[in-house]
């Protein structure tokens, strides 16, 4: 890897899961460690990019050099990106927000003398289509993909749906794949069609790979 050569890329990365709070002390949230978006961010550092690390709750340590933002909701997620966004160049959305929040908040705990909970869902706001929808002349936005089947077509859909120029599209069911473990088997594909499989690797050699392509379609624009 080349030293420093991120070096004037400001690189917003989101990592770990989204908490969505039902009563004091129950909550919905997705699957997530966050290992997969801090790795992107320490390599990221390492390549000599400004980094803001937009980070759900996780049990990691946070990224020496990386500026950090805890958030806890995705609405507070798509708030710290919003910010973050303003002066960056990329977003890379690691993160696994949230899909649906409970449409009412309960103050107190709700007792089981009380009866069977009804929780009704409504959707959170998708923080990388709205970052896609307005982004600047300029930024690159790059999405993951987390599926459970037919993974290339779904991503591709995804990225189309989204706008992305690239996603990293992740089969959870993988043994080795996806959530919580250190290593993870992705396949790239671009906007304009490129599909390149990678084969299982550690956390941190998949983040330099998808740092690396995103070097390279920014060289390809010409550093539009
Ligand atoms: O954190 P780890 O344990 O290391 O696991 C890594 C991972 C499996 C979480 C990661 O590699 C991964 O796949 N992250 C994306 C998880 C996800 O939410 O996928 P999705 O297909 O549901 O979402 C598609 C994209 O939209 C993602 O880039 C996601 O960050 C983004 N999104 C989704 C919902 C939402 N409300 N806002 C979003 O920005």
């Amino acid at each position: 890897q080349q030293e420093r050569d991120l070096a004037g890329l400001h690189i917003v990365v989101t990592a770990g899961p989204t908490v969505e709070d039902i009563d004091p002390v129950r909550y919905l949230t997705n699957r997530s460690s966050g290992k997969m978006g801090y790795a992107i961010a320490q390599q990221a550092v390492a390549r000599g990019a400004q980094v803001t690390l937009v980070s759900g709750p996780t049990h990691l340590q946070p990224v020496p050099g990386a500026e950090m933002l805890y958030v806890r909701s995705t609405d507070e997620m798509l708030a710290g990106v919003e910010r973050a966004m303003e002066h960056a160049d990329v977003l890379i959305a690691a993160a696994a927000p949230a899909d649906f929040r409970p449409a009412v908040f309960y103050e107190h705990k709700w007792k089981k003398s009380q009866g069977l909970m009804h929780i009704d869902l409504v959707e959170t706001p998708d923080i990388l289509a709205i970052m896609s929808q307005r982004r600047r002349r300029g930024q690159t936005i790059v999405g993951f993909a987390a599926e459970t089947r037919d993974p290339i077509q779904y991503g591709r859909k995804k990225l189309e749906e989204k706008g992305l120029d690239l996603i990293v599209i992740n089969d959870v069911s993988k043994p080795g794949a996806g959530f919580d473990v250190d290593t993870n088997q992705v396949t790239l594909l671009t906007k304009s069609g490129e599909v390149n499989e990678l084969p299982m690797m550690a956390k941190h050699r998949v983040a330099d790979q998808i740092l690396s392509r995103i070097k390279d379609l920014r060289a390809q624009l010409g550093g539009e």
